[in-house]
């Protein structure tokens, strides 16, 4: 178990946190009637209704522009929701995560990513201490450190300067590191090669490293508890690789670095604690990016194209704090994902970034969404009473329109899309920016207004074709836009769905920050790896569909 507690000794929720069952809030009964008096309405009527909606049903912090327009909602809906988000008290949670509240009840931690793009001029006190001036410290350390490498002051074991970086890690340790590299690579210093790995599955490691010479590589193990399985097995193949090739053990101290929470293990690791980059238990792994989990980042893109990115994400943690629900970007998002996923029954939400720097940006985003709100019981350990955290998924525009859009514009499931596009590309070639900005705008208008049978038959369309022709519209979009994918821009926009994501597990009151569903599965493959390695038959004590699949591998591998 990650947390101090044991079982059955989860702390009493603070008061703030103890609303009134999500069904028997009056919003919430409130948009049930609401529901079944607009829910069938088509957004052709809602835009005919109000030839002002386009201009009215926008919101926009520090040039993050969201245009809601195109949900199925109305004024009542959102007076509705803005309502259900107060008596959840939506806006008490945020105040007690700002001020460091224990919020992450089931490991009795507080919740502070908020902490860590603070400026130096702020307070944030957690257990008496002030956590601002730690942060700062290891911000100073991660760039005079970038700033050798980027430099090649910092020097391998037989004198050459490091052209590769290697990062180890997993889940919060890998994803943020990788979404955020891919990116701002328009940033980064291009003589430096970076390579992710994550997969236990040893091809991962293998084909990252298969070019590379092991003295101008640097690995960066990236890991809060440092206990992670699939980390520490890659990070053990990788100092193999480099002695193999090097064959003096004091080159691990040129060649790894650690990034942890656990001075302990990295000690243990060998790795000296001069080269960790420390961060802290409230700091979630799906939280971590602009923690010292974001070195990678850094030594790409140096260390004041980081600042800028922790200075975006700061905006809108301000943005988010301080500003009126109606206009709240973040709340907004979050509101208006409930509203879907508990009212219309959708079960997924497409990211759709229009920018191939982004492409890595939606399977961040499922780190983020799921490892937080797919939780099935409320803080106070009972069921929930409606549905939870969404699937996420996306790929970055046009390819997903030669993909799977089809479903989405003809399908027969509700999927709301964000849209996410930028005025200016970073790499202007002819007409190819304003292409692609021109099929953002199609999609959500196709999507939105469809196409009815009147109009494929106006076109001439045989009869017994129609049906296959006629778009029935009324999918809901939202359409995010900013000036070009800079690093602040990318600190805005991911803490834009951290506090969407924030906003719907205090409506649905669980708990956002913890991930017991993934200690099972470690658990039991564990047990299970030993089965298949032991010399002995196993005991056959699984299932009989695990057992037999056991036996075969056994047998074949
Ligand atoms: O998947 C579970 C998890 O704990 C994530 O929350 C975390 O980001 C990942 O494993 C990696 O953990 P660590 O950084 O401790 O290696």
């Amino acid at each position: 178990m990650r947390s101090g507690l044991d079982k059955g000794e989860i702390k009493r929720m603070p008061t703030a946190t103890k609303p009134v069952p999500l069904g028997d809030r009056p919003a919430w009964k409130a948009l049930q009637g609401h529901f079944e008096q607009i829910g069938g309405k088509h957004l052709r009527e809602l835009f005919a209704a109000d030839p002002g909606r386009g201009e009215r049903y926008t919101a926009e912090a520090d040039g993050i522009f969201l245009d809601y327009s195109k949900n199925r909602v109305t004024d009542e809906t959102l007076k509705l929701l803005v309502q259900l988000a107060e008596e959840s008290g939506v806006r008490e949670k945020i105040e007690a995560m700002f001020r460091g509240d224990k919020i992450n009840i089931t490991e009795d931690r507080a919740v502070l990513h908020v902490a860590l793009r603070a400026p130096k001029s702020e307070s944030i006190v957690l257990d008496g201490e002030d956590v601002v001036p730690a942060v700062h410290a290891v911000l100073d350390k991660m760039s005079g450190f970038s700033d050798r490498v980027r430099s090649g002051a910092w020097k391998g074991h037989t004198g050459k300067k490091i052209r590769n970086i290697v990062n180890i890690g997993i889940g919060g340790s890998d994803l943020g590191p990788v979404m955020a590299y891919e990116a701002l690579k328009h940033y980064s210093q291009r003589d430096l090669v970076f390579r992710f790995v994550s997969n236990v599955d040893g091809s991962d490691f293998a084909e990252a490293v298969q070019d590379l010479q092991a003295d101008e590589t640097l690995f960066l193990v990236a890991s809060k508890t440092f206990t992670t399985l699939e980390t520490m097995t890659n990070a053990h193949s990788a100092r193999e690789w480099l002695l193999g090739q090097l064959s003096d053990e004091t080159a691990v101290a040129k060649h790894f670095v650690a990034i942890s929470t656990n001075a302990k293990e990295v000690g243990k690791f060998g790795i000296d604690t001069e080269n960790m980059f420390g961060f802290w238990d409230w700091v979630g792994g799906r939280y971590s990016m602009d923690s010292a989990i974001g070195l990678s980042t850094m030594l790409a893109i140096g260390p004041d194209n980081f600042r800028a990115m922790l200075a975006g994400f700061h905006a809108m943690d301000v943005h988010f704090r301080t500003t009126p629900f109606e206009k709240n970007l973040p709340v907004l998002m979050g509101l208006l994902t409930v509203w879907y996923t508990d009212f219309f029954d959708a079960q997924t939400v497409a990211v759709l970034p229009y920018e191939q720097y982004l492409k890595r940006f939606p399977a961040y985003l499922q780190q983020l969404t799921m490892e937080s709100n797919g939780k099935h019981v409320t803080l106070d350990g009972t069921h929930v009473t409606t549905q939870t955290g969404p699937i996420y998924w996306g790929e970055p525009g046009t390819n997903g329109q030669h993909s799977f859009y089809q479903l989405i514009h003809q399908g027969t499931r509700l999927i709301p899309c964000d849209f996410i596009g930028f005025y200016k590309t970073l790499n202007p070639l002819g007409r190819h920016h304003d292409m692609l900005m021109a099929n953002v705008f199609a999609q959500a208008e196709a999507l939105a207004f469809g196409k009815t049978a009147e109009e494929v038959k106006a076109e001439g369309v045989a009869e017994a074709l129609i049906p296959h022709k006629v778009f029935e519209g009324n999918r809901p979009s939202n359409t995010i836009l900013a000036e070009s994918v800079t690093p602040e821009v990318l600190g805005k926009l991911v803490a834009l769905y951290e506090h969407a994501v924030f906003t719907q597990g205090a409506i649905w009151n669980i708990d956002s920050f913890d991930q017991w569903g993934v200690e099972l599965g470690k658990v039991l493959a564990t047990r299970i790896l030993g089965e298949l390695e032991s010399a002995s038959a196993p005991d056959g004590s699984h299932d009989s569909s695990t057992n037999s699949l056991i036996e075969r591998y056994r047998k074949n591998k």
